[in-house]
């Protein structure tokens, strides 16, 4: 597994993390705690040392079946959480970002995740106008000081299609970006990551298989479980993403390759992601998304 630098925070990630919305229960089905320690198992005998999980997939639940699977020793992972949204129930979170509930949510991540420090805390896809709710960077850099976090990070909405938070980040103590990134979704590239590659951040690149459309198993007229996030949230423009995913791979896959190797590859190639970080719902996809790394040159 290849190494790259996380931008300035000089940490070590494997090029391919692991994602882990799914154990929430929002991807059509519920994790008990032995397919997250297959998984995770999986990643570390692959060489993944990068786990992205957040407070509200499920009730710190992604988190706690992390912190109650995590195969060998805390300090040879790299764990990236986030603070910034209250999970209710399925499908239902609303915005939280004070200092108060900061405060709050990390400590319910570090109880969940059975540690006493996260690697990488960002703040959950909040918009402009909450990005400098007063007090909010100030309790993160205190979170900091007291060792808690090693490094503060932006999961930047999807939506942003300027550099608004990311030019900011080294005003606010920001060290991480997360974006939306994948051949589907280029928006980054006009003015993110020129702010990214200036400030030196490192970046997390989130759906790189764009929700797994780009694995080539869905055809354009394919619905989703009723409990699946791509039937309730994801299916605005399902059809057109999904032709435009068969055309990318009549004329841009080479043979042979599975085109979600291909996906990440993809994304892999731009010097200015360090990581990406596919979703998995099992141990072979996991295996599959490392394989990704020793693709190369696409
Ligand atoms: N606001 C935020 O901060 C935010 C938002 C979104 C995501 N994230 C983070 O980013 C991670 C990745 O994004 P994502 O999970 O939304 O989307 P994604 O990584 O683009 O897609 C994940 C889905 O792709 C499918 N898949 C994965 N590997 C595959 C393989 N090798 N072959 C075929 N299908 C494969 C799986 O679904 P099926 O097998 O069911 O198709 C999986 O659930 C999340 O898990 C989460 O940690 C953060």
């Amino acid at each position: 597994m290849q190494q790259r630098i996380l931008g300035r925070t000089g940490l070590a990630v494997s090029v391919v993390g692991v994602g882990t919305w799914q154990f929430g229960g929002e991807w059509g089905r519920t994790y008990a705690a032995d397919d997250v320690r297959a998984i995770l198992a999986a990643a570390r005998d692959c060489g993944i040392n990068l786990i992205d999980t957040a407070e509200c997939y499920g009730d710190h639940l992604s988190e706690r079946l992390i912190g109650e699977t995590l195969p060998g020793r805390r300090e040879d992972w790299v764990i990236a959480t986030k603070w910034g949204h209250r999970f209710h129930a399925c499908f239902k979170r609303d915005a939280a970002v004070g200092p108060a509930d900061l405060v709050a949510q990390l400590e319910g991540s570090l109880k969940a995740l059975r540690t006493d420090y996260v690697d990488i805390l960002q703040l959950h896809s909040a918009a402009d106008d909450l990005f400098a709710a007063p007090g909010m960077w100030e309790a993160a850099r205190e979170a900091q000081r007291q060792g808690k976090v090693r490094f503060l990070g932006n999961s930047i909405p999807t939506a942003s299609t300027h550099a608004f938070q990311v030019d900011r980040s080294t005003e606010v103590g920001v060290d991480v970006i997360q974006l939306v990134y994948n051949r589907l979704h280029r928006v980054p590239e006009a003015e993110i990551f020129p702010s990214i590659a200036r400030q030196n951040l490192g970046a997390l690149a989130r759906v790189p298989l764009a929700s797994g459309f780009l694995s080539g198993k869905y055809r354009p007229g394919h619905t989703f479980p009723a409990h699946d996030v791509r039937e309730v949230w994801k299916n605005a423009r399902r059809d057109e993403m999904l032709a435009e995913v068969e055309r990318i791979a009549a004329t841009e896959l080479p043979p042979g390759m599975p085109l979600a190797a291909w996906a990440l590859a993809w994304v892999l190639k731009n010097p200015q992601v360090t990581a990406v970080i596919p979703g998995c719902k099992d141990a072979d996809q996991v295996r599959a998304n490392a394989a990704a790394a020793l693709v190369g040159q696409i």
